[in-house]
């Protein structure tokens, strides 16, 4: 295994352990090469399957069970929460409102900090401790700072994370100093956070946002475990929310391997759903751009993804194409709406998870999806990750019934 800058004009390759950020020649992302002949598809999934019955901690986590795709490390290196292993829930009322018969929920928030971001970080910090940083560090709207602190501490490095003043749920703060952060402030967004942080590069700092490309091999074993769990036959939709485009780049690069490989013979279209008031991606989508014209001043309830100017979206785009998918956004009302929903299946998430709702809902109304496609929607989020919200809305919602 290699890196390779994920401009396919550049291409140039690196050293899978260099310790680059961005492709030195052109500045485009890098990604794992997996430098492959072959592989035995079936001989994979019978071991995958087999590892379920180990102890071995690394056949635990829903992530190294799949190892044989990642980067290869020493089994003490390894560091782990025993994340992953999230299952397939059906959500009975929510395909009922959003008018199909077969949406199955994963829910990525039932992860060790209750968010998708342990799956990527149990391989980004493996490759940190692995290289010998001391200190990690991240911009976040607060599930990768949370998710970060806690491999962090697991790891005995220092964690620093780069938060949005003000823009962050308490609930992901407290996680953060909980698990022993350095916890920066910074006036303004996300976006300008992050632009911080990629200034301080080379200050002897490990960087662990969505553009580490360790972090993106963790995270596109949920497909492997998705696809495992549905004895590897494609739905034919697969929704998930866009924020600053990393998970969806996950996801593509998985689809792009097991096809590759002869896992699967079919990728779901991939449908990529943002909130209105940060929606670069929807909006070049809606007007077929070849560029993404960042949002400046990105605004929507859904904090998790209030993010103007996703870095990952070249890659994200790649798999809406590939996989003949598509791209929309959705109001803050429609968002809360599809949240309410969830709740009342028992299930639960953050806003920024029910985006995936509405944005089915939106389909169907629009009948650009068939009532009897088959559907699985990715929630990212626990339901506790963003208590205020909730309270808030039952309380505008009271008041409203008293007036
Ligand atoms: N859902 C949740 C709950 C998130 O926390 C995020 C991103 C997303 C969706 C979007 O994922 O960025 O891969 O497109 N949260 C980041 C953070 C940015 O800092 O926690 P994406």
């Amino acid at each position: 295994m290699r890196l390779r800058c994920f401009d396919p004009k550049c291409a140039t390759t690196f050293d899978l352990h260099a310790p680059v950020l961005a492709c030195p020649k052109c500045g485009e992302l890098l990604e794992v090469d997996l430098d492959f002949a072959s592989v035995d598809a079936a001989a994979h999934k019978a071991l995958w399957s087999e590892r379920r019955k180990s102890r071995d901690p690394r056949d635990i986590s829903g992530v190294w069970r799949y190892r044989e795709f990642l980067p290869d490390y020493p089994a003490q290196e390894v560091v782990t929460l025993g994340e992953g292993n999230t299952p397939l829930v059906r959500g009975h009322r929510a395909a009922a409102w959003a008018g199909v018969s077969d949406l199955q929920f994963k829910h990525l928030g039932w992860n060790p900090t209750g968010c998708f971001k342990d799956l990527g970080m149990t391989v980004g910090m493996t490759e940190a401790v692995h290289t010998g940083a001391q200190v990690v560090a991240c911009a976040s709207t607060g599930n990768t700072a949370a998710s970060l602190a806690a491999y962090a501490a697991r790891a005995g490095l220092t964690g620093r994370v780069y938060l949005p003043a003000g823009q962050v749920s308490l609930n992901k703060l407290a996680q953060a100093l909980d698990f022993g952060a350095e916890v920066v402030e910074i006036e303004g967004s996300f976006d300008d956070a992050l632009n911080m942080l990629l200034d301080k590069t080379g200050e002897g700092i490990y960087f662990l946002n969505s553009i580490n490309p360790f972090r993106i091999e963790g995270q596109k074993t949920t497909m492997f475990e998705l696809l495992d769990q549905l004895d590897w036959k494609a739905p034919d939709y697969l929704v998930v929310p866009g924020g600053n485009l990393g998970n969806s780049a996950a996801f593509a690069k998985a689809f792009d391997e097991l096809l590759r490989f002869g896992f699967i013979d079919k990728a779901p279209r991939m449908i990529v759903v943002q909130a209105a008031g940060a929606n670069p991606f929807a909006q070049l989508w809606r007007d077929q751009a070849e560029e993404l014209t960042p949002v400046a001043e990105p605004d929507t309830v859904a904090t998790a993804i209030r993010i103007g100017n996703p870095r990952s979206w070249k890659k994200s785009l790649r798999g809406v194409r590939n996989t003949g998918g598509q791209i929309l956004d959705v109001t803050d009302e429609e968002i809360a709406e599809a949240k309410a929903v969830i709740g009342r299946d028992g299930i639960g998430c953050e806003p920024a998870s029910a985006a995936t709702l509405a944005g089915l809902r939106k389909l169907r109304a629009s009948n650009s999806i068939a009532q009897d496609a088959s559907v699985v929607a990715i929630l990212t989020g626990h339901v506790l990750k963003d208590t205020n919200f909730i309270i808030r809305a039952h309380q505008r919602e009271e008041a409203h019934a008293h007036s």
